[in-house]
């Protein structure tokens, strides 16, 4: 089955450097038009299903009995097997063990929590845009995504100021490195450190509710918890990835930058902020398995079978976006699916949210004009997307 304008199918959905290229999203327009739901033969990767439509993805995602989490949500080559953290970590286990893992750090991620961290992050993203302006040139994805989204997280785990960068040197390597969190020694190190120290000393931290807080009336274990602290770092590397190409959005589309730079109330930032989101999609897929037999678009889905959500497909499904393929900070309404629905949706999402609309604001105050400064390079992946480097000049306003 080819796509009738050009030489690439369906089957070429696992290719990275489609993704890479940016037609991938000419692939999903076709493939929501004529096959909304497509069985992908397996290879290297398992069989899969495909959905590629907005309400196709929302039901899967908000029906965890059918579709399930805990055999892994991200494709994996077959020859490696189950995910380590299969059953064990908040991202894959099902209700009601996924529910006693998500309340076990809730109140860390809630909007109390993000409001009274606020000054805080605030003064730090104003930091980080000042010193991106004043070293001439920046990579937006090391000097401003990732450096906001690891002391980010640094600061939800209880990570100290002072240890914040080194945190973002060790996650940078294992995020190049292409390999695990955990296998990235002297990161892993440092958090089994933390986590004993938490054993002795508990604090109000992510990393203390991992360590002392009970699951259905028990403590995880040391593996659990490390497990659940990559899941953490791993999954909020999203956030740097959303925030590092909404800036290039915004150089790539420069009547959306003057209306953020002109833009006098908050209300404009937020949906600006969802825009951002929608558009960069960061998260590629989420992946279930299905528990029984089910039926998608008349298509049947067997037990067992895998289903992935394509997330920037959907967040382009022209039957519920207008103009789906036009960056519009002042989309609305904007209900789109960057961070899921449902059960599993981000439990980063309120952190995330409030982070984006700060970046926002600090560009359009502290800077005059975003300009390009060397090539964009882009990912190679089918699970996250964006930019890999990207050099751009930060002009002071
Ligand atoms: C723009 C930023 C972000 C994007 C686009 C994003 C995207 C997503 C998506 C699509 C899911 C659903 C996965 C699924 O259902 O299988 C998810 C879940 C999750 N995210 Fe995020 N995320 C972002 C930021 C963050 C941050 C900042 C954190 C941590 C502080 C985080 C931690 C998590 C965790 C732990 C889950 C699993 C939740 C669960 O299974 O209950 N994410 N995220």
């Amino acid at each position: 089955m080819t796509v009738s304008t050009s030489t690439y199918g369906p089957a070429d959905l696992i290719d990275p450097d489609l993704h890479a290229s940016g037609e991938v999203h000419r692939l999903w327009r076709w493939m929501r038009q004529h096959a909304p739901v497509h069985w992908h033969e397996p290879g290297d990767l398992p069989g899969f299903w495909s959905l590629t439509r907005y309400e196709d993805v929302r039901h899967a995602y908000q029906n965890p009995a059918v579709f399930s989490s805990a055999q892994g949500v991200l494709l994996r080559p077959t020859a490696l097997g189950e995910d380590p953290g299969s059953g064990l970590t908040m991202a894959l286990t099902d209700p009601p063990r996924h529910r006693a893992l998500r309340g076990q750090v809730a109140d860390r991620f809630t909007e109390r929590c993000a409001r009274s961290l606020a000054d805080e992050m605030r003064a730090e993203i104003r930091s980080v845009v000042t010193r991106a302006i004043a070293s001439g040139t920046c990579d937006v994805v090391h000097d401003i995504g990732a450096r906001l989204s690891s002391y980010n997280i640094s600061r939800l785990l209880g990570v100290p100021p002072d240890d914040r960068e080194q945190l973002l040197t060790w996650s940078t390597e294992a995020f190049e490195s292409g390999k695990p969190l955990t296998s990235h020694v002297p990161l892993m190190r440092y958090f089994i450190d933390m986590m004993y120290a938490r054993m002795e000393t508990p604090a109000d931290d992510a990393m203390g509710m991992f360590v002392n807080n009970e699951v259905h009336d028990d403590l995880l274990s040391e593996t659990e918890i490390l497990l659940g602290v990559e899941n953490l770092v791993g999954a909020s590397e999203n956030a740097g990835l959303s925030m590092a190409a909404g800036i290039l959005a915004l150089v790539a589309h420069p009547r959306q930058w003057q209306r953020l730079v002109g833009a006098r109330d908050g209300e404009f930032v937020r949906t600006a902020a969802e825009e951002v989101l929608r558009w960069t999609s960061s998260a590629t897929h989420s992946m279930r398995t299905a528990t029984a037999d089910t039926v998608v678009r008349g298509r049947r889905i067997a037990a067992g079978d895998r289903v992935v959500l394509w997330i920037p497909s959907a967040n382009r499904d022209e039957s519920v976006f207008t103009d789906p393929d036009r960056f519009d900070l002042g989309r609305q309404p904007n209900r789109h699916l960057a961070l899921g629905t449902g059960e599993h949706v981000c439990i980063g999402s309120t952190m995330a949210r409030h982070q984006m609309r700060m970046l926002l604001e600090a560009l359009a105050e502290l800077v005059a004009a975003i300009e390009p400064a060397g090539e964009v390079e882009p990912l190679r992946s089918i699970t996250v997307n964006g930019p890999a480097h990207a050099t751009v000049r930060l002009v002071a306003n």
